[in-house]
């Protein structure tokens, strides 16, 4: 937890008068719902302890009325390669756009989410800290960055925050607010329901250079619900070998303790610069330590390595409390729903793709993806809870026209769409756009697609596989080919939805839809976007 930073105190007055209620502005960028729910839970505490708060999402913030804010509690996720949430990206370029208002005197404090795997950890986060300082606010915390398991941490950083704003007069009064009240429904995060595989089968042929599975589990008496859109976590087990492997090279290979932590509890396949400097620190080994100091060797040695190559290369012999509080807490593995509980009543379906690969000599498994392609059978069991994806879901309406791109497993939410409007008998009026390596192979739910295509479900279908022909045929070609037709769909009020590849589909097909919006203006292909995206007629989910 960060220590609170006392040096706003004598830059501006933390508090109004003690009979006026203290104002706070809690400004959140979200992608996948983390900083919603945190800014909800913040809300809640501040209304208890007397506060005035209101809530700000930086989809729908203005920038020139931020400076009229008294105390401002900033909660930003980081999404993919150090992005911010798309629908925070328009906040964020004019943030940081030469000429953003000024923020004289504005108390701020930044609580970042992100994933400590990525190399721009809580990037979204630090810029926002060091950008409202920049711009002449008062830091009256320091930022606080939190991984995975941001629960707890971020729970202490909103409430340490929220008692040094508390007017002197109400200090003595401490309430204790449950911050995990989001998540204390019956089956969540830290409560999984162990569900049946009722099917576990390829969808993708035998020669397929990019195996994907379709996993159907059974919910049965968990009460679990779920619109279609969201997603469901996945609490994975590590692959056995991989934890023997890591137990021997930390001389641990005999130790059970050790053994169910790391098979269940503990991460063991992401390695982090903060990893690195710890077990150096740990181990005092000095040429640990000489890779632990440069920032730039550690990123290379980071590079397609994982903790084993670090105990490997550098082997120390440790106690069973030195390796689990080295290793980050297992996080879980979030993947979108692919079916409509209107069809298929308590279960829910899944698309995977197994991530297997080689590098540094080693054959590497993804955590989820490898556990359920190799260890997992029908009748087997898996634990998940569902994760709500609010900014996902299908239009309110359900005349609105749905044009649905999308890549890879990036079908699966397209799959529950279609399946929604089929149990409730909707025709007409959806345009998927599908890409894939090969027609042969990787047509994922291809004879689904094709029965919605004949009843009508869906009204079009354009398909772009990739390796078919000698030049790359994406789905963004298609778009751009079909520009007429989308600009006609925009026009009469289509919601556009995006899925798949966060890293290079998502940023090229956003470019081409800047390109077909703007037509030869940049700039305002860019506003038309945005325009789109605060409307809630441009949705993402991209990972
Ligand atoms: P490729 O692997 O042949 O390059 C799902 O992975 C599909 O997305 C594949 O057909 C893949 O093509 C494609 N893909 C890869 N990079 C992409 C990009 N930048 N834009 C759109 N599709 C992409």
């Amino acid at each position: 937890l960060a220590g609170i930073d006392a040096a706003g105190t004598e830059a501006a007055p933390l508090a109004a008068a003690p009979s006026v209620k203290t104002k706070l502005t809690i400004l959140y960028g979200t992608e996948s719902g983390n900083a919603e729910a945190l800014a909800g839970a913040a809300k809640r505490d501040a209304q208890k302890r007397g506060f005035a708060p209101r809530l700000l999402d930086m989809a729908d913030a203005d920038l020139a009325t931020l400076k009229d804010t008294v105390n401002l509690l900033v909660i930003a996720s980081t999404w993919g390669e150090g992005e911010p949430p798309q629908r925070a990206a328009p906040f964020m370029r004019a943030l940081m756009a030469d000429g953003a208002p000024t923020l004289d005197g504005v108390n701020f404090a930044v609580l970042a989410l992100g994933d400590s795997s990525y190399a721009q950890f809580c990037e979204t986060g630090k810029q926002i800290d060091a950008r409202f300082e920049a711009l002449g606010g008062v830091r009256i915390a320091e930022r606080l960055d939190c991984d995975l398991d941001y629960e707890t941490p971020a729970a202490g950083f909103i409430a340490s925050l929220l008692e040094k704003l508390t007017p002197a007069a109400d200090a003595g009064s401490v309430i204790h607010v449950d911050f995990h009240r989001a998540e204390a429904e019956p089956v969540g995060k830290t409560a999984p329901f162990a569900a049946e595989i009722a099917a576990l089968h390829a969808i993708t042929s035998s020669r397929s250079s990019s195996e994907t599975l379709h996993l159907e589990l059974d919910l049965t008496g968990s009460g679990i619900a779920y619109q279609p859109g969201d997603t469901l976590g996945i609490a994975p087990e590590n692959d056995p070998a991989l934890v023997g492997a890591v137990l021997r090279a930390t001389g641990l290979l005999d130790d059970s303790a050790a053994h169910s932590a790391l098979t269940r509890e503990r991460d063991i396949t992401t390695l982090s610069g903060k990893l690195i400097q710890d077990y150096a620190a740990l181990t005092g080994d000095a040429a640990l330590a000489t890779l632990a100091a440069d920032a730039e060797a550690r990123g290379r040695f980071i590079a397609g390595r994982q903790p084993i190559d670090l105990f490997e290369t550098y082997p120390h012999t440790l106690t069973t409390a030195q390796l689990t509080s080295l290793l980050r807490k297992l996080p879980p593995r979030y993947y979108s729903i692919a079916s409509s509980q209107r069809l298929v009543g308590e279960a829910a379906h899944l698309a995977i793709a197994k991530v297997a690969y080689e590098s540094e000599g080693r054959a590497r498994l993804g955590v989820a993806s490898g556990m359920i392609a190799e260890r997992r059978k029908t009748g087997g069991s898996i634990n998940v809870h569902v994760k709500a994806n609010p900014h996902f879901r299908l239009p309110e309406t359900n005349e609105t026209p749905i044009v649905m791109i999308g890549a890879g497993t990036g079908i699966a939410p397209y799959r529950a769409f279609l399946q929604e409007r089929e149990a409730l008998g909707i025709a007409g009026k959806s345009w998927l756009i599908f890409g894939h390596r090969h027609f042969l192979h990787d047509f994922l739910y291809q004879l689904d697609i094709q029965d919605w295509l004949k009843s009508g479900v869906l009204g079009r279908l354009d398909l772009a596989f990739s390796r078919d022909q000698p030049e790359k045929r994406y789905v963004q070609h298609v778009l751009w080919n079909q520009r007429h037709d989308l600009r006609a769909q925009l026009d009469q009020g289509a919601t556009l939805y995006l899925c798949g590849d966060a890293k290079a589909m998502a940023r090229d097909v956003d470019a081409t839809i800047v390109r077909i919006l703007g037509k030869d203006d940049a700039d305002r292909g860019q506003h038309e976007l945005d325009a789109l995206i605060a409307a809630g007629r441009y949705k993402k989910d991209v990972y």
